[in-house]
Protein backbone atom coordinates (compact mmCIF):
# COMPACT_ATOMS: atom_id res chain seq x y z
CA UNK A 1 0.00 0.00 0.00
CA UNK A 2 1.32 3.63 -1.18
CA UNK A 3 2.17 5.59 2.23
CA UNK A 4 3.70 2.38 4.27
CA UNK A 5 7.21 2.83 3.92
CA UNK A 6 10.39 2.19 6.28
CA UNK A 7 11.41 5.14 8.09
CA UNK A 8 15.06 4.40 6.45
CA UNK A 9 17.99 5.40 8.60
CA UNK A 10 20.69 4.08 6.97
CA UNK A 11 24.09 4.40 8.67
CA UNK A 12 26.41 6.91 6.03
CA UNK A 13 28.60 4.37 5.06
CA UNK A 14 26.25 2.34 3.23
CA UNK A 15 25.80 -0.43 5.85
CA UNK A 16 22.84 -1.98 7.71
CA UNK A 17 19.69 0.30 8.23
CA UNK A 18 19.38 1.28 12.26
CA UNK A 19 16.24 2.47 12.76
CA UNK A 20 14.31 0.00 9.68
CA UNK A 21 10.85 -0.18 11.33
CA UNK A 22 8.02 0.34 8.75
CA UNK A 23 5.85 3.51 9.97
CA UNK A 24 2.97 5.17 8.40
CA UNK A 25 4.93 8.46 6.58
CA UNK A 26 2.46 11.57 6.69
CA UNK A 27 2.41 13.20 3.66
CA UNK A 28 -0.27 15.37 1.42
CA UNK A 29 -2.89 12.61 0.71
CA UNK A 30 -2.35 13.98 -3.04
CA UNK A 31 0.70 11.96 -2.71
CA UNK A 32 -1.13 8.89 -1.79
CA UNK A 33 -3.75 8.71 -4.00
CA UNK A 34 -4.39 5.51 -5.52
CA UNK A 35 -2.84 5.28 -9.48
CA UNK A 36 -0.94 8.68 -8.44
CA UNK A 37 2.85 8.95 -9.70
CA UNK A 38 4.93 7.94 -6.99
CA UNK A 39 6.36 10.60 -5.26
CA UNK A 40 9.10 9.17 -2.99
CA UNK A 41 12.76 9.48 -3.08
CA UNK A 42 15.66 7.42 -1.56
CA UNK A 43 18.56 9.23 -1.03
CA UNK A 44 21.88 8.43 0.97
CA UNK A 45 19.82 5.43 2.73
CA UNK A 46 17.18 8.02 3.86
CA UNK A 47 13.77 7.71 2.30
CA UNK A 48 11.72 11.16 1.80
CA UNK A 49 7.68 10.76 1.06
CA UNK A 50 8.49 13.04 -1.78
CA UNK A 51 11.17 15.55 -2.57
CA UNK A 52 10.28 18.39 -1.19
CA UNK A 53 13.21 20.12 1.21
CA UNK A 54 12.62 22.88 4.00
CA UNK A 55 15.35 24.89 2.91
CA UNK A 56 17.89 25.96 5.60
CA UNK A 57 16.34 29.48 6.63
CA UNK A 58 13.65 31.10 8.29
CA UNK A 59 11.54 28.44 7.25
CA UNK A 60 13.49 26.11 10.16
CA UNK A 61 14.19 28.34 12.72
CA UNK A 62 12.35 26.86 15.64
CA UNK A 63 10.58 23.99 16.63
CA UNK A 64 7.08 25.33 15.72
CA UNK A 65 7.71 26.10 12.44
CA UNK A 66 9.82 22.70 11.74
CA UNK A 67 6.71 20.78 13.11
CA UNK A 68 4.66 22.79 11.09
CA UNK A 69 6.59 21.77 8.01
CA UNK A 70 6.06 17.72 8.71
CA UNK A 71 2.42 18.37 9.61
CA UNK A 72 1.68 20.02 5.99
CA UNK A 73 3.69 16.99 4.30
CA UNK A 74 6.78 18.42 3.45
CA UNK A 75 9.25 15.45 2.32
CA UNK A 76 12.12 16.49 5.36
CA UNK A 77 13.20 19.85 6.91
CA UNK A 78 16.63 21.71 7.09
CA UNK A 79 17.15 23.45 10.02
CA UNK A 80 18.11 26.92 10.02
CA UNK A 81 22.15 26.94 10.35
CA UNK A 82 23.18 26.34 13.81
CA UNK A 83 26.68 27.14 15.12
CA UNK A 84 28.10 26.77 18.96
CA UNK A 85 27.84 30.20 20.13
CA UNK A 86 24.98 31.54 18.72
CA UNK A 87 25.59 35.11 20.98
CA UNK A 88 28.24 35.74 18.14
CA UNK A 89 25.37 36.11 15.66
CA UNK A 90 24.01 39.37 16.09
CA UNK A 91 20.99 40.53 13.04
CA UNK A 92 19.73 43.41 12.21
CA UNK A 93 16.28 44.98 10.99
CA UNK A 94 15.46 45.37 8.03
CA UNK A 95 17.21 42.51 6.98
CA UNK A 96 15.20 41.78 3.34
CA UNK A 97 14.41 43.75 0.37
CA UNK A 98 12.21 42.43 -2.81
CA UNK A 99 13.04 42.96 -6.00
CA UNK A 100 9.54 43.21 -7.88
CA UNK A 101 8.90 42.21 -11.78
CA UNK A 102 6.50 45.55 -12.62
CA UNK A 103 2.61 43.47 -12.39
CA UNK A 104 2.09 45.06 -9.32
CA UNK A 105 3.26 44.86 -5.47
CA UNK A 106 2.29 41.54 -5.33
CA UNK A 107 4.85 40.01 -7.99
CA UNK A 108 7.75 39.53 -6.26
CA UNK A 109 10.37 37.96 -8.41
CA UNK A 110 13.72 38.35 -6.39
CA UNK A 111 14.80 38.42 -2.81
CA UNK A 112 17.91 39.88 -0.72
CA UNK A 113 18.74 39.16 2.92
CA UNK A 114 21.47 40.09 4.89
CA UNK A 115 20.37 37.47 7.83
CA UNK A 116 22.78 35.68 9.52
CA UNK A 117 22.54 32.51 10.75
CA UNK A 118 20.85 31.23 13.53
CA UNK A 119 20.93 33.53 16.69
CA UNK A 120 18.87 31.27 18.92
CA UNK A 121 20.83 29.23 22.08
CA UNK A 122 22.72 26.36 20.55
CA UNK A 123 20.95 24.53 23.87
CA UNK A 124 17.81 25.27 22.94
CA UNK A 125 18.36 24.61 19.23
CA UNK A 126 19.25 21.15 20.20
CA UNK A 127 16.40 20.87 22.42
CA UNK A 128 14.27 21.35 19.94
CA UNK A 129 15.52 19.26 17.17
CA UNK A 130 15.53 16.46 19.84
CA UNK A 131 11.78 17.29 20.37
CA UNK A 132 10.98 17.02 16.65
CA UNK A 133 12.92 13.70 16.21
CA UNK A 134 10.72 12.15 19.02
CA UNK A 135 7.66 13.19 17.94
CA UNK A 136 8.23 12.14 13.82
CA UNK A 137 10.70 9.87 14.25
CA UNK A 138 9.88 8.48 10.83
CA UNK A 139 10.23 11.94 8.96
CA UNK A 140 13.56 13.18 7.67
CA UNK A 141 15.31 16.46 10.21
CA UNK A 142 18.43 17.44 8.77
CA UNK A 143 20.39 19.81 10.82
CA UNK A 144 22.27 22.48 9.21
CA UNK A 145 25.73 23.46 10.68
CA UNK A 146 28.87 25.96 10.12
CA UNK A 147 31.50 26.84 12.39
CA UNK A 148 34.71 28.92 12.79
CA UNK A 149 38.08 27.38 11.21
CA UNK A 150 38.46 24.80 13.68
CA UNK A 151 38.76 21.38 14.20
CA UNK A 152 37.46 20.82 17.72
CA UNK A 153 34.52 23.23 16.87
CA UNK A 154 33.43 21.37 14.26
CA UNK A 155 33.79 18.00 16.00
CA UNK A 156 31.80 19.47 19.11
CA UNK A 157 28.97 20.97 16.50
CA UNK A 158 28.49 17.22 15.02
CA UNK A 159 28.51 15.22 17.82
CA UNK A 160 25.87 17.59 19.73
CA UNK A 161 23.99 18.38 16.74
CA UNK A 162 24.10 13.93 16.04
CA UNK A 163 23.11 13.44 19.44
CA UNK A 164 19.21 14.87 18.66
CA UNK A 165 18.62 12.28 16.62
CA UNK A 166 18.77 14.05 13.13
CA UNK A 167 19.26 11.94 10.03
CA UNK A 168 21.59 13.95 7.92
CA UNK A 169 23.93 17.15 8.70
CA UNK A 170 23.74 19.93 5.49
CA UNK A 171 27.00 22.00 5.86
CA UNK A 172 26.70 25.61 4.99
CA UNK A 173 30.17 26.21 3.02
CA UNK A 174 28.06 28.69 1.53
CA UNK A 175 26.31 31.85 3.05
CA UNK A 176 27.82 35.09 1.42
CA UNK A 177 27.09 37.50 3.79
CA UNK A 178 27.90 38.35 7.62
CA UNK A 179 29.45 35.05 8.25
CA UNK A 180 32.71 35.27 6.00
CA UNK A 181 33.92 38.28 7.78
CA UNK A 182 34.18 35.33 10.65
CA UNK A 183 36.41 33.21 7.93
CA UNK A 184 33.29 30.80 7.98
CA UNK A 185 30.21 30.16 5.32
CA UNK A 186 31.72 31.21 1.84
CA UNK A 187 34.85 32.15 2.54
CA UNK A 188 35.44 28.39 3.11
CA UNK A 189 33.24 27.35 0.19
CA UNK A 190 35.44 29.47 -1.98
CA UNK A 191 38.79 28.20 -1.37
CA UNK A 192 39.31 24.73 -1.70
CA UNK A 193 42.29 24.17 0.10
CA UNK A 194 40.36 25.62 2.95
CA UNK A 195 37.13 23.53 1.88
CA UNK A 196 39.03 20.04 1.54
CA UNK A 197 40.62 20.61 5.35
CA UNK A 198 37.42 21.32 6.89
CA UNK A 199 35.12 18.07 5.16
CA UNK A 200 38.08 15.93 5.85
CA UNK A 201 37.58 17.13 9.69
CA UNK A 202 33.56 17.08 9.41
CA UNK A 203 33.75 13.47 7.47
CA UNK A 204 36.22 11.77 10.10
CA UNK A 205 33.72 12.76 12.61
CA UNK A 206 30.37 12.71 11.73
CA UNK A 207 28.64 9.09 11.26
CA UNK A 208 25.49 10.55 9.36
CA UNK A 209 25.80 11.37 5.54
CA UNK A 210 26.79 14.53 5.00
CA UNK A 211 25.88 17.27 2.47
CA UNK A 212 27.84 19.97 1.31
CA UNK A 213 25.69 22.94 0.48
CA UNK A 214 27.91 25.01 -2.27
CA UNK A 215 27.97 28.67 -3.05
CA UNK A 216 27.23 29.91 -6.48
CA UNK A 217 29.30 32.78 -6.10
CA UNK A 218 32.14 31.18 -7.67
CA UNK A 219 33.37 30.82 -11.41
CA UNK A 220 33.15 27.27 -11.82
CA UNK A 221 31.23 25.35 -8.73
CA UNK A 222 32.51 22.12 -10.11
CA UNK A 223 35.75 22.61 -8.20
CA UNK A 224 34.26 23.07 -4.56
CA UNK A 225 31.84 20.17 -5.27
CA UNK A 226 34.42 17.65 -6.04
CA UNK A 227 36.69 18.97 -3.27
CA UNK A 228 33.95 18.28 -1.01
CA UNK A 229 33.40 14.78 -2.80
CA UNK A 230 36.77 14.22 -2.65
CA UNK A 231 36.92 14.71 1.10
CA UNK A 232 33.86 12.37 1.42
CA UNK A 233 30.82 14.05 1.36
CA UNK A 234 27.83 11.97 0.46
CA UNK A 235 25.40 14.61 -0.99
CA UNK A 236 25.63 18.71 -2.36
CA UNK A 237 23.25 20.90 -2.10
CA UNK A 238 23.21 24.04 -4.53
CA UNK A 239 22.79 26.91 -4.77
CA UNK A 240 22.78 28.89 -1.70
CA UNK A 241 22.20 33.23 -2.37
CA UNK A 242 23.87 35.27 -4.87
CA UNK A 243 25.79 38.54 -3.37
CA UNK A 244 23.48 40.59 -4.58
CA UNK A 245 22.93 45.06 -3.99
CA UNK A 246 18.98 45.20 -4.47
CA UNK A 247 19.47 48.74 -5.33
CA UNK A 248 19.88 52.26 -4.39
CA UNK A 249 16.96 55.07 -3.28
CA UNK A 250 16.90 57.39 -5.98
CA UNK A 251 15.85 60.30 -3.19
CA UNK A 252 18.22 59.46 -0.19
CA UNK A 253 20.76 57.77 -2.54
CA UNK A 254 20.90 54.85 0.00
CA UNK A 255 21.31 51.21 -0.85
CA UNK A 256 18.44 48.80 0.10
CA UNK A 257 18.50 46.71 2.64
CA UNK A 258 19.04 50.05 4.47
CA UNK A 259 19.71 49.90 8.45
CA UNK A 260 20.78 53.13 10.12
CA UNK A 261 21.23 54.53 6.66
CA UNK A 262 23.85 51.72 5.29
CA UNK A 263 23.81 48.95 3.86
CA UNK A 264 26.07 45.61 3.36
CA UNK A 265 25.96 43.11 0.05
CA UNK A 266 23.45 40.23 0.75
CA UNK A 267 22.04 37.28 -0.54
CA UNK A 268 19.36 36.78 -3.25
CA UNK A 269 16.82 34.28 -3.97
CA UNK A 270 13.58 33.33 -5.26
CA UNK A 271 12.04 33.19 -9.23
CA UNK A 272 14.80 35.33 -10.49
CA UNK A 273 17.71 33.57 -9.61
CA UNK A 274 16.10 29.95 -10.86
CA UNK A 275 17.75 29.98 -13.76
CA UNK A 276 21.52 30.74 -12.29
CA UNK A 277 20.60 27.98 -9.98
CA UNK A 278 19.83 25.37 -13.13
CA UNK A 279 23.01 26.08 -14.58
CA UNK A 280 24.58 25.55 -11.51
CA UNK A 281 22.82 22.18 -10.76
CA UNK A 282 23.29 21.14 -14.22
CA UNK A 283 26.95 21.52 -13.88
CA UNK A 284 27.64 19.45 -10.93
CA UNK A 285 25.11 16.55 -12.23
CA UNK A 286 27.46 16.70 -15.21
CA UNK A 287 30.65 16.15 -13.19
CA UNK A 288 29.00 13.40 -10.87
CA UNK A 289 28.11 11.67 -13.96
CA UNK A 290 31.10 11.80 -15.63
CA UNK A 291 33.46 11.46 -12.54
CA UNK A 292 31.91 9.38 -9.83
CA UNK A 293 29.44 7.60 -11.77
CA UNK A 294 29.37 4.74 -8.86
CA UNK A 295 29.47 6.99 -5.52
CA UNK A 296 25.44 7.65 -5.32
CA UNK A 297 26.12 11.28 -4.20
CA UNK A 298 22.98 13.01 -3.93
CA UNK A 299 22.18 16.30 -5.58
CA UNK A 300 19.25 18.62 -3.75
CA UNK A 301 18.53 21.34 -6.04
CA UNK A 302 17.66 25.01 -4.45
CA UNK A 303 17.04 28.28 -6.22
CA UNK A 304 13.21 29.97 -6.73
CA UNK A 305 11.27 26.95 -6.57
CA UNK A 306 7.89 28.05 -7.23
CA UNK A 307 5.87 25.00 -8.51
CA UNK A 308 6.07 21.23 -9.49
CA UNK A 309 7.08 22.31 -12.86
CA UNK A 310 10.37 24.45 -11.55
CA UNK A 311 10.63 20.93 -9.21
CA UNK A 312 10.58 18.93 -12.46
CA UNK A 313 13.23 21.00 -14.07
CA UNK A 314 15.62 20.66 -11.27
CA UNK A 315 15.07 16.62 -11.44
CA UNK A 316 15.21 16.45 -15.12
CA UNK A 317 19.11 18.07 -14.73
CA UNK A 318 20.00 15.46 -12.42
CA UNK A 319 19.09 16.49 -8.79
CA UNK A 320 17.43 13.86 -6.04
CA UNK A 321 15.69 16.48 -3.82
CA UNK A 322 14.47 19.93 -4.04
CA UNK A 323 14.50 22.51 -1.61
CA UNK A 324 12.26 25.28 -1.32
CA UNK A 325 13.16 28.56 1.29
CA UNK A 326 12.06 31.97 0.18
CA UNK A 327 9.19 30.08 -1.63
CA UNK A 328 7.53 28.94 1.88
CA UNK A 329 8.24 32.72 3.03
CA UNK A 330 6.30 33.62 0.40
CA UNK A 331 3.66 31.10 0.24
CA UNK A 332 3.62 29.45 3.81
CA UNK A 333 3.88 25.42 4.34
CA UNK A 334 0.59 24.27 2.74
CA UNK A 335 2.34 25.37 -0.40
CA UNK A 336 3.93 21.41 -0.49
CA UNK A 337 0.60 20.57 -1.36
CA UNK A 338 0.54 22.12 -4.50
CA UNK A 339 3.81 21.30 -5.77
CA UNK A 340 3.13 17.31 -5.04
CA UNK A 341 -0.18 17.74 -6.98
CA UNK A 342 1.90 19.49 -10.25
CA UNK A 343 4.92 17.40 -10.21
CA UNK A 344 2.09 14.55 -10.06
CA UNK A 345 0.56 16.29 -13.20
CA UNK A 346 4.02 16.44 -14.84
CA UNK A 347 4.73 13.09 -14.37
CA UNK A 348 1.30 11.84 -15.41
CA UNK A 349 1.38 14.22 -18.40
CA UNK A 350 4.35 12.31 -19.70
CA UNK A 351 3.50 8.61 -18.17
CA UNK A 352 6.41 8.60 -15.60
CA UNK A 353 5.44 6.79 -12.63
CA UNK A 354 8.81 7.60 -10.43
CA UNK A 355 10.84 10.42 -10.14
CA UNK A 356 13.81 7.75 -11.30
CA UNK A 357 11.84 7.85 -14.63
CA UNK A 358 13.23 11.16 -15.42
CA UNK A 359 16.15 12.51 -13.16
CA UNK A 360 18.64 13.68 -15.23
CA UNK A 361 17.06 12.81 -18.56
CA UNK A 362 17.47 16.85 -19.91
CA UNK A 363 21.35 16.33 -19.04
CA UNK A 364 21.70 14.64 -22.18
CA UNK A 365 20.56 17.65 -24.17
CA UNK A 366 23.48 19.94 -22.64
CA UNK A 367 26.22 20.09 -24.88
CA UNK A 368 29.47 22.42 -25.65
CA UNK A 369 28.40 25.73 -28.12
CA UNK A 370 31.40 24.12 -30.63
CA UNK A 371 28.57 20.96 -30.91
CA UNK A 372 25.83 22.94 -30.69
CA UNK A 373 27.61 24.79 -34.13
CA UNK A 374 28.56 21.15 -35.38
CA UNK A 375 24.89 20.35 -35.57
CA UNK A 376 23.52 23.21 -36.51
CA UNK A 377 25.84 23.06 -39.96
CA UNK A 378 24.85 18.91 -39.95
CA UNK A 379 21.78 19.94 -40.50
CA UNK A 380 21.82 22.76 -42.74
CA UNK A 381 23.73 19.99 -44.59
CA UNK A 382 21.12 17.67 -44.81
CA UNK A 383 18.46 20.01 -45.62
CA UNK A 384 20.60 21.69 -48.58
CA UNK A 385 21.21 17.80 -49.64
CA UNK A 386 17.51 17.24 -49.24
CA UNK A 387 16.67 20.10 -51.21
CA UNK A 388 18.34 18.96 -54.16
CA UNK A 389 16.22 16.36 -55.47
CA UNK A 390 14.76 12.86 -55.51
CA UNK A 391 17.37 10.00 -54.83
CA UNK A 392 15.01 7.97 -57.09
CA UNK A 393 11.79 7.63 -59.40
CA UNK A 394 10.10 6.36 -56.39
CA UNK A 395 10.11 9.08 -54.47
CA UNK A 396 7.79 11.21 -57.03
CA UNK A 397 4.06 12.22 -55.14
CA UNK A 398 1.58 13.48 -56.50
CA UNK A 399 0.63 16.11 -55.06
CA UNK A 400 4.39 17.48 -54.74
CA UNK A 401 4.85 16.82 -58.30
CA UNK A 402 5.63 20.46 -59.89
CA UNK A 403 8.01 21.31 -56.50
CA UNK A 404 9.82 18.52 -57.40
CA UNK A 405 10.28 19.12 -60.95
CA UNK A 406 11.61 22.54 -59.95
CA UNK A 407 14.22 21.13 -57.38
CA UNK A 408 15.49 19.33 -60.02
CA UNK A 409 16.09 22.29 -62.20
CA UNK A 410 19.08 23.92 -62.71
CA UNK A 411 18.68 27.14 -63.89
C1 LIG B 1 16.11 34.97 4.67
C2 LIG B 1 16.98 33.83 4.27
C3 LIG B 1 17.79 33.20 5.21
C4 LIG B 1 18.61 32.13 4.85
N1 LIG B 1 19.37 31.51 5.79
C5 LIG B 1 20.12 30.42 5.45
C6 LIG B 1 20.83 29.70 6.44
O1 LIG B 1 20.78 29.98 7.63
N2 LIG B 1 21.58 28.65 6.02
C7 LIG B 1 21.66 28.27 4.70
O2 LIG B 1 22.35 27.29 4.40
N3 LIG B 1 20.96 28.93 3.77
C8 LIG B 1 20.19 29.99 4.10
N4 LIG B 1 19.47 30.64 3.14
C9 LIG B 1 19.59 30.22 1.72
C10 LIG B 1 18.45 29.28 1.29
O3 LIG B 1 18.45 28.07 2.01
C11 LIG B 1 18.53 28.95 -0.21
O4 LIG B 1 19.75 28.31 -0.47
C12 LIG B 1 18.43 30.19 -1.11
O5 LIG B 1 17.59 31.16 -0.55
C13 LIG B 1 17.89 29.87 -2.51
O6 LIG B 1 16.65 29.18 -2.45
P1 LIG B 1 15.21 29.91 -2.52
O7 LIG B 1 15.17 30.72 -3.78
O8 LIG B 1 14.21 28.78 -2.49
O9 LIG B 1 15.12 30.75 -1.31
C14 LIG B 1 18.63 31.70 3.50
C15 LIG B 1 17.82 32.33 2.56
C16 LIG B 1 16.98 33.38 2.92
C17 LIG B 1 16.10 34.01 1.88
Amino acid sequence: MRGLVPALACDRRGGGFDRGIPTRIACSSENLADGAPDLSVSVNGLRLPNPFVIGSGPPGTNYTVMKKAFDEGWGAVISKTLSLDSTKVINVTPRYARMRSGNGPKDVIGWENIELISDRPFETMLAELRRLKQEYPDRILIGSIMEEYDKDAWEEIIERVEATGVDALEINFSCPHGMPERKMGAAVGKDCDLLGEVCSWINAKATVPVWAKMTPNVTDITQPARTAIEAGCEGLSAINTITSIMGINLDTLRPEPCVEGYSTPGGYSSRAVRPIALAKVMAIAQMLKSEYPDRNISLSGIGGVESGDNAAEFILLGANTVQVCTGVMMYGYPLVKRLCKELQAFMAKHNFTSLDDFRGTSLQYMTTHTDLVQRQQEAIRSRRAARKGLASDKDWTGDGFVKETELMVSN
